[in-house]
């Protein structure tokens, strides 16, 4: 089967467009990626237009025959057999720095990519400004949109004013290019944001920069507002009867809710560009794409204050609409239009979704001491973290020598003769009468 119009124009704009303005040429240049060629070079064409090295790119292939084919066609990248969900977390090794992942799957984001957004942004984290493409087929994915619903739900309990002009703004903006559905579009877009949120603070806890037991709770308090709405759920759902159980929720746990909001827990990863684009693909379903490029930050930052930013940067981020045709239609809505009546049907069905999966905190020691390791160390020198963690480790164990703290630390740190001689240093300071 052909290339769609519409997908010859993504791919053309990804790689022409989007990479040379997010990622630097030494980045290209120097950094592994991660793409489902498929059963043509074209992108693999546009890999080398771009700048990055053959060596570099792995491609991930679930098809068997397609696979053999990508084998002999010598194109000199490495060629993996398997589904993203098995086949991702083992392609990212933690001594590898990637700077591009490019999941073009076809079927639901919730389905294909969700359980491997922990690894590649545990991948973001090491490697500040990565790029992530994900892709979601519109078309019967009841779940994602149950799943929309409910990242609506727990939005709308840490910050109303945040996610419904985000959500009101994107229903129209896909209404205007043209769907019957405007906001099972715009929930599909919601549940995206919940899951890098959620996989964001996953992997934060992992680099110890929020307390798992943290997420444990967070995990609690959102099942627990679920179980009050599905009890009071009655098909048609209607937005305001979701906005009004989810007030109920929020007069009757005040303080959970501050907890959730600000203090359970934190978020190392933002969401710095954003890009988003709706295609037809060979099967004339839409594919609905988010290009995003993640940064880390110094401190990480609560819930509610992740939530705020990543809503400024969902309303402005610039959304295309490609026609069959390959024509572009830019929808620049800026102006959000809030509907006077709260009367939109999110879901009509009798049945209500119950069979929401929930992340957990993984104990990955050779990724946290990886996350650690680039958090401590910068260009060969202690970074400002990687100081203040010596220093805490030498007051801890005052009876410690510098090799055993420095045990205690990613090996990396001990191996490298500049940055144990700066450790010793450092150690001597923090031991100083008075420090
Ligand atoms: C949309 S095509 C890739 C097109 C290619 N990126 C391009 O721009 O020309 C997706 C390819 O990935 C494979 N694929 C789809 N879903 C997958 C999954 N979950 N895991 C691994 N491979 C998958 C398909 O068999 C197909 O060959």
């Amino acid at each position: 089967m052909r290339d769609s119009a519409g997908k010859r124009f993504a791919r053309n704009y990804f790689y022409r467009r989007i990479i040379p303005s997010w990622l630097s040429t030494e980045q290209i240049r120097t950094n592994h990626v991660i793409g489902l060629l498929g059963k043509s070079p074209s992108e693999l064409y546009l890999m080398d237009e771009a700048g990055f090295t053959r060596g570099h790119v792995n491609s991930l292939e679930s098809d068997q025959s397609i696979t053999e084919w990508q084998k002999t066609q010598g194109w000199g990248v490495k060629i993996h057999h398997g589904f993203l969900y098995d086949e991702l977390p083992k392609i990212i090794k933690p001594e590898k720095t990637f700077c591009l992942f490019n999941l073009d799957v076809m079927g639901s984001y919730l389905s294909q990519t969700h359980s491997v957004m922990g690894e590649v942004l545990c991948s973001c984290l090491k490697n500040s400004g990565t790029v992530v493409a994900t892709y979601s087929s519109v078309g019967r994915d009841t779940e994602m949109i149950w799943e929309g619903i409910r990242a609506l739900a727990i939005f709308v309990l840490i910050s109303p004013e945040d996610i419904l002009p985000v959500f009101y703004s994107l229903s129209r903006r896909y209404e205007r290019a043209g769907y019957t559905e405007p906001f099972h579009l715009a929930l599909r877009d919601i549940f995206w944001l919940y899951s890098i949120m959620e996989n964001g603070f996953v992997i934060s806890a992992t680099a110890e920069q929020s307390s798992p037991y943290g997420f444990q709770h967070w995990n609690a308090a959102v099942t627990k507002l679920w179980d009050f709405i599905s009890i009071k759920c009655q098909a048609p759902l209607r937005l305001e009867d979701l906005l009004g159980f989810v007030e109920e929720f929020r007069s009757a746990n005040l303080k959970l809710v501050q907890n959730l909001a600000n203090h359970w827990v934190q978020q190392l990863l933002d969401i710095s560009s954003l890009q988003r684009l709706v295609y037809k693909n060979e099967t004339s379903l839409s594919q609905l794409c988010h290009f995003a490029r993640f940064t880390v930050r110094q401190t990480p930052i609560s819930a509610k204050w992740w939530l705020e930013k990543s809503c400024a940067l969902m309303l402005s981020a610039p959304f295309s609409y490609i026609t069959e045709e390959g024509a572009e239609h830019k929808i620049d809505e800026t102006v959000t239009i809030i509907p006077k009546d709260r009367n939109i049907i999110l879901w009509d069905d009798a049945g209500l979704y119950l069979r929401f999966r929930h992340k957990e905190v993984t104990q990955n020691k050779e990724m946290q001491m990886a996350i650690k390791t680039t958090r401590y160390i910068h260009e060969n020198e202690l970074t400002q973290e990687g100081i203040g963690k010596i220093k805490l480790l030498a007051k801890q164990h005052r009876d410690y020598t510098v090799k055993e703290i420095l045990a205690l630390l990613p090996k990396s740190l001990s191996e490298n003769e500049k940055i144990r001689k700066s450790a010793a240093a450092h150690i001597a300071v923090a031991r100083r009468k008075n420090n």
